[in-house]
């Protein structure tokens, strides 16, 4: 998705705004460009493709200037070409802009000003608003971004240069990630805090409506209506290594190998003593405790992470969930009330349908609990209650440590809700907490000795098709390896719940068809086999995933990759991070750019 820096101090803008671009590149991008106030007024440096082109065109552009804007782009609205590439200018180049959002009345707005004698260059929504801007500009800028602002639907955070004003940034936000940062002697803007790590850690993040004159040495807010805000700054706990690569070949494995830390670190916030407290539920607990039925919506692997979540807080705590994908939730007729809780889960917080589905059960008056991993996102400050995942920055598009957090959570309020209803007994949480506490020394494990899960990666990796079947909790594993291997492999693939494949599918398997099939739910093992020998009678190539406890089951001739034993409910996490390991090493031996999957972008800020 398109990403903002803008720069306002003392040094030369263009090195700070490529390496702001750079450290936002992971989130996908197809095109890129700077402006940069300079002696000669506002001049632009746009190219198709990677950062390196731009870097390119900055050397032979003369962009030198202690002030300026950078953008990637990822196309919505017209190619990725250079002409369509950010940032745009008005007509007589009195405002030049870059956006990220989707202004979804361009067109209306677009044929208002071309009936005005306005000339477009691009095919884009976003020129409609340096155009507007220079339409209702009559010496006070502000004014003119309250009016355009005013008058745009959808989504922006906008980066502007005006032509009169060489010492002034502005910027202007509504739905889409926007941060201020603060320097010495020099500010900044972003769409996330890892752009500007190298230069500051103290920064703000806009609300919606909120609009910002930046100086070099002053900030200031106002609200829509451009009365002045106080602005609270707040001091990151991040630092540059969570964005770098320390060593490893690519941020996936980096975040791969995080994992048991960062689950260790949340379960370790919320178990002492064998008991689950969840203090950000308190508020909710009486809602929890008494209603039918929960949502849980996401998008991608949060949604993987909701069907998991779903097999566990039904068994341990007898409550209802629904799960659904936030794109569909939001256009069906969900029945929401205030007895009926919604879980938004989001590693990102900033992903379009999931706020929107958020927006909705608020509309409705539902309580939201976010399941967030990025501290000051939508989705974190909209929600009535935050659990925030604590996985740190995630660079690499696919989900790892994103997934594995939001997991551990779904586990920790599953057993947060039994013990309120008393659905388990004291004694059962403590072994289910005792089980829960494990999973970080097995996962280290898993993630250090990766020998037998390379060795399937390397014999499959020039498949054409993967199956991944599974029953229940071993299901919502199968869905989302699934994922994984799509995504960063190209490698098309299926995840069906095992009983279910014989009901059609199975018309597929051929002879050499690999199919994983999930089998570390003990209870249902011996279903999960037979499944696996029907299509073994077919022709296909079965790789059982499998707990020491069965591993002797597994007949000969048949792969497996075998897990430490963990109790049924939470073989997910086992599961699901061995299958991290099988699609990177699938895709590393493909050659594919495992962090930056073709067309992919991190987080989905349009619908
Ligand atoms: C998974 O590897 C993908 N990156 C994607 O499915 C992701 O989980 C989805 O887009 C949701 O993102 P979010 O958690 O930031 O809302």
């Amino acid at each position: 998705m398109c990403r903002i820096v803008g720069y306002i101090g003392y040094n030369q803008a263009t090195p700070i705004l490529l390496n702001g671009l750079g450290r936002l590149e992971y989130r996908g991008y197809d095109s890129a460009g700077v402006a940069v106030f300079g002696d000669k007024g506002i001049v632009k440096a746009r190219s198709e493709g990677k950062l390196v082109n731009l870097k390119k065109k900055t050397e032979s552009t003369d962009v030198s200037g202690t002030v300026g804007i950078g953008h990637t782009r990822w196309a919505t609205h017209g190619e990725p070409n250079e002409t369509n590439c950010h940032p745009h200018s008005s007509m007589n180049g009195k405002f030049v802009v870059v956006h990220n959002g989707i202004i979804e009345n361009y067109d209306v707005i677009k044929k208002q000003l071309l009936k005005n004698g306005v000339k477009f260059l691009s095919e884009t929504d976003t020129e409609v608003v340096p155009q507007l801007l220079e339409y209702y500009y009559d010496g006070d800028v502000l004014e003119a971004i309250r009016k355009v602002t005013n008058e745009l639907t959808g989504s922006y955070a906008l980066g502007i240069l005006c032509a009169d004003c060489p010492d002034i940034i502005f910027a202007a936000r509504k739905s889409s990630p926007l941060i201020v940062a603060k320097g010495e002697n020099e500010n900044f803007i972003a769409s996330d805090i890892s752009a500007i790590l190298d230069y500051t850690k103290t920064y703000t993040t806009l609300n919606d409506g909120d609009i910002v004159e930046l100086k070099k040495d002053s900030v200031k807010l106002f609200d829509k209506d451009l009365n002045e805000k106080e602005i609270n700054f707040t001091v990151t706990d991040l630092d540059l290594s969570a964005v770098m690569k320390n060593g490893y070949e690519h941020f996936m494995l980096k975040e791969i190998n995080e994992q048991p830390e960062k689950v260790k670190g949340l379960f370790d916030s919320y178990v002492s003593d064998g008991k689950v407290d969840i203090p950000e539920l308190e508020k909710l607990s009486d809602c929890l405790e008494n209603c039918e039925k929960i949502y849980a919506v996401a998008c991608g692997s949060a949604y993987h992470t909701s069907i998991a979540g779903k097999y566990v807080i039904e068994q341990f705590s007898r409550i209802g969930v629904e799960t659904d994908i936030a794109s569909e939730f939001r256009y069906r007729s969900p029945i929401l009330n205030e007895k009926t809780p919604v879980i938004i889960i989001s590693q990102s917080g900033e992903t379009a349908d999931s706020i929107a589905a958020l927006r909705m059960a608020k509309e409705h008056s539902a309580p939201v609990i976010g399941i967030v991993n990025v501290v000051g996102s939508t989705i974190y400050r909209e929600s009535d209650c935050v659990l925030y995942t604590k996985a740190g920055p995630e660079i690499a598009v696919a989900t790892t440590k994103g997934y594995a957090t939001q997991l551990m959570m779904f586990y920790l309020i599953a057993l947060y809700l039994a013990q309120k209803k008393g659905t388990l007994t004291a004694q059962e949480i403590a072994q289910y907490c005792a089980e829960l506490e494990t999973i970080p020394e097995k996962a280290e494990r898993l993630v250090k000795n990766t020998a037998q899960i390379e060795k399937y990666s390397d014999r499959y990796k020039s498949s054409k098709n993967f199956f991944f079947i599974g029953r229940n909790t071993d299901y919502a594993a199968a869905m989302e390896a699934s994922l994984k291997v799509k995504e960063i492999s190209y490698i098309s693939s299926d995840a069906y719940a095992s009983g279910e494949l014989k009901h059609g599918t199975i018309a597929l398997i051929d002879k050499g068809t690999p199919v994983i099939s999930f089998c570390a739910n003990k209870r249902l093992f011996d279903k999960a086999w037979s499944n696996a020998e029907e299509v073994v009678a077919r022709g296909a190539e079965v790789i059982c995933v499998v707990s020491q406890k069965d591993e002797e089951k597994i007949k000969e001739g048949y792969g497996k990759i075998v897990l430490e034993d963990i109790c049924d409910e939470f073989s997910t996490m086992l599961e699901v991070i061995a299958m991290q390991i099988f699609a990177y090493y699938i895709a590393k031996g493909n050659g594919c750019d495992i962090d930056k999957p073709k067309n992919l972008a991190k987080s989905v800020t349009v619908e």
